[in-house]
This record gives structure tokens, sequence and C-alpha cells, in this order.
């Protein structure tokens, strides 16, 4: 079908999502938010009242999970065991705590194997941490796009403000502590993959992001 397979990583609030469903509106291709999956297992588990330190109980719950993506004319639905928590996976308590379930491997196994399927006829952009290392190796097109701490703070910030009861300062520490948990974990830990573009998004606008990705999948295809 002519089509390829983008991963875009990268650390938190580098605008990925963003950029990654825009990059998917102008390709007509499939947004795959893996970060929304992590995020709607952490949902779970914590409703569940199992604590990321507890690695048998969680092991016992992941196969009950059923992760949806559902394309909406506002975005993604987010379907977890039928229940539509779209919303409820971007509260603090969540976006705090999400990290920690991710290290685990039999919880990422679970969501790994579900997003490959996702991606097997092609023409998919799929965003998160471990795509071009592990879950895509063989996108492709691979972007690894990051932005300084303060960048992706303000960013963030400005999308939360009348939002979140949150500081600036805050939002920095947060992000630095869920970059370095991401980083340190043993099972596929936030990485470049070594034939990933690197793209500083820091001193770029959105726009600009989207248009330089879209021109390197032409030429990737
Ligand atoms: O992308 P987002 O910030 O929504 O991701 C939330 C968290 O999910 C990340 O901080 C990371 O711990 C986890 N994650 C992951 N692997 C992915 C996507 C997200 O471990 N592919």
């Amino acid at each position: 079908n002519g089509k390829i397979n983008i991963a875009i990583d990268g650390p938190a609030g580098a605008g990925k999502s963003t950029v990654a469903r825009r990059v998917a509106e102008a390709l007509s291709y499939v947004y795959v938010d893996t970060g929304a999956m992590y995020r709607a297992a952490t949902w779970y588990l914590m409703k569940h009242k199992i604590s990321p330190e507890n690695v048998r109980e969680v092991l016992q719950h992941v196969p009950k999970m059923v992760i949806e993506l559902k394309p909406d004319p506002s975005g993604q639905k987010v379907i977890c065991n039928g229940v539509d928590v779209t919303v409820e996976i971007r509260s603090l308590d969540v976006t705090g705590n999400v990290s920690r379930y991710a290290s685990i491997a039999g919880l990422r196994e679970h969501l790994t194997s579900g997003q490959r399927r996702m991606a097997e006829r092609k023409g998919v952009v799929m965003d998160g941490r471990d795509i071009g290392t592990t879950v895509l190796p063989d996108a492709e097109l691979k972007v690894f796009m990051t932005a300084s701490v303060k960048e992706r703070a303000l960013r963030r910030f400005k999308e939360l403000r009348e939002a979140a009861d949150i500081t600036l300062e805050q939002l920095e520490r947060d992000i630095a502590a869920r970059d370095k948990l991401d980083e340190e974990r043993e099972v596929s830990p936030l990485r470049r993959s070594e034939d990933a573009i690197m793209l500083d998004t820091t001193q770029m606008g959105i726009d600009e992001v989207v248009d330089t990705i879209v021109s390197y999948c032409k030429t990737a295809i």
C-alpha cells in the first residue's frame, strides 16, 4: 500500500503527541499514542488499589486489561475495559505514577504486543519512549524529539494553566523526575535508537516540526 511506519520517541512534554497526531493527519495515517495506553493501565491498577511494588498482583491483572484507542473528532478516545478514561488518564495522580507501573516488564510486554498488532499493516505514526528501539525496530522512519526541560515545562504549563493548580517550577521538577525514571529503568528505557533522527525542538514551532517530519517521510518512502 506504499505506506510506512513512523516511530516518534522522546522525553515527557516534548510535544510528541501533538506532532504525531498532526503528521498522521497530513499523511492520512493512523496515530497511536502509546503513552495513553500506559496511562490507562495505570488508571486501572490504581482504581483496583494495586501498588506498582506489588508486581505479582499487577501481573495477575495484566491479562484482564483491554485497552483500546478509538479515533474521535475531538482527537482520540481511550477505552479501558469498556470505560472511557480519556479525561481521567491526564490527571496529576495518573501522571505522577505512570512511570512506576511502566517499569514492570510483564506489563510492557502486554502493551507492546498490542502496539505491534496495530502497526502490522503499516501507515501508523506511533509515539512513546521505546517505539524505535523495542516496539517497531523496523520502522522506516524514526524520530527522537527533544527540547530542554525548561521549554517542555513551559509548554505543559501553558497547556494546563487554567486546569491545574501547579507552578512552573513544580512542573519542571515533575518532568525531570519522570525522565529520570524512564531513562533509568531496566526494560526498554527511554533512549534514542541509533538510526533515529534527532530533532531538538526547543526553538521550533509546532508547524515547523510537523513539516520537517512530513518531509523526512517523503524521503523515507
Ligand atoms: O507520553 P506520555 O507522557 O503520555 O507517557 C506517560 C508515561 O508512560 C511515560 O512517562 C512513560 O513512563 C510511559 N511510557 C512508556 N513507554 C512508552 C510510552 C509511555 O514507558 N512507549
